[in-house]
């Protein structure tokens, strides 16, 4: 009884250890605390039917940790202080999917190419021009929208066009590979012929983000339950793809809710074509771009 995490485990309930094939027991409770953590914190839900996924991931960190019990682990990574919000850092990096690459939707870079040349050809002789790749992983995704930016800016030389790239993500290790901005050289396929040379081979089946181009982008951590703040900078564009999948219905719309509240007047918003069925908002207007699922600010709100 003073053994604290067998107390801890009577008051939430989290079942005891039993070895079964290497792994200790997972019960319906550990389930529900887990995943309503998560969800808590990240948003992210994980449907009963992927409990197994939870377990595995959850235990694959506990074991290079060297613990056994999961209450051990969870009074780990709910520990108030740096620790425990290193270790939290750690389990999120597990559970979040980064699966991503160069150009991944080819209509929605389509879109953004026509709504730079419009917002570049119409603007007066200085332009500042913002765009937000939400849960952009590691990176390919930013890195694409500032190829795609720079090419637009090269047909308007008379005219002082500032525009940047904004990539953010909740996982701090995939951050820090899109900062890193190198990749394996296979990516290459995935970039069109015209916007290869924003691409230099370093060592062995490597290439590099070129500097002319990364100092149009920057990424920061972003958590997309954060959105409630105050919108302090906002954006012509924004571009958030294959993330809201992974929330419950109710969280997507609180997301997108807040989302618009950073575009600018005019603002553009490009969702991945399956993150969301029958959306509308009262202050958006669908835009008939083709395969895309794409909406622009009302401009009378
Ligand atoms: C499948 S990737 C999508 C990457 C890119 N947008 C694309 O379409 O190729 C989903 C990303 O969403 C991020 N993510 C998950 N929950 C998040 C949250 N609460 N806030 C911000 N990003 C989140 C994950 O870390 C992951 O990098």
């Amino acid at each position: 009884m003073n053994d604290p995490a067998c107390q801890f485990r009577q008051e939430t309930g989290m079942s005891s250890p039993v070895s079964r094939h290497g792994i200790p027991d997972f019960g319906d409770e550990d389930y529900r605390l887990w995943s309503e953590l998560l969800e808590r914190r990240t948003g992210i839900t994980v449907p009963s039917e992927r409990k197994t996924f939870l377990q595995t991931k959850i235990w694959s960190r506990m074991s290079e940790l060297g613990l056994s019990r999961f209450s051990d682990y969870w009074d780990l990574v709910t520990r108030q202080g740096v620790d425990g919000r290193l270790e939290w850092a750690q389990l999120v990096d597990r559970l979040t999917v980064h699966e991503t690459s160069f150009f991944r939707h080819k209509p929605s870079y389509e879109l953004v190419q026509e709504t730079l040349h419009r917002a570049f050809s119409s603007a007066p002789d200085i332009l500042h021009y913002r765009i937000w790749s939400v849960s952009c992983a590691t990176g390919e995704e930013a890195w694409s929208l500032a190829m795609v930016a720079d090419q637009c800016a090269a047909n308007y030389p008379q005219k002082k066009l500032y525009y940047g790239v904004i990539g953010t993500d909740v996982s701090r290790s995939a951050i820090a590979l899109a900062q890193q901005g190198i990749y394996d050289s296979r990516h290459m396929e995935s970039i069109p012929a015209k916007m290869r040379s924003y691409l230099q081979p370093v060592g062995k089946n490597l290439i590099s983000v070129i500097a002319p181009l990364r100092k149009r982008v920057a990424f920061g951590y972003f958590n997309l339950l954060n959105l409630e703040a105050a919108a302090t900078v906002r954006y012509d564009l924004i571009y958030c793809h294959n993330v809201l999948i992974y929330f419950s219905r109710e969280t997507r719309l609180k997301i997108l809710d807040n989302l618009i509240r950073y575009l600018k007047k005019d603002g553009i918003l490009i969702l991945g074509p399956t993150d969301i069925s029958a959306w509308q908002h009262p202050k958006m207007v669908r835009l008939p771009a083709k395969r895309t699922l794409s909406y622009q600010l009302k401009n009378d709100v």
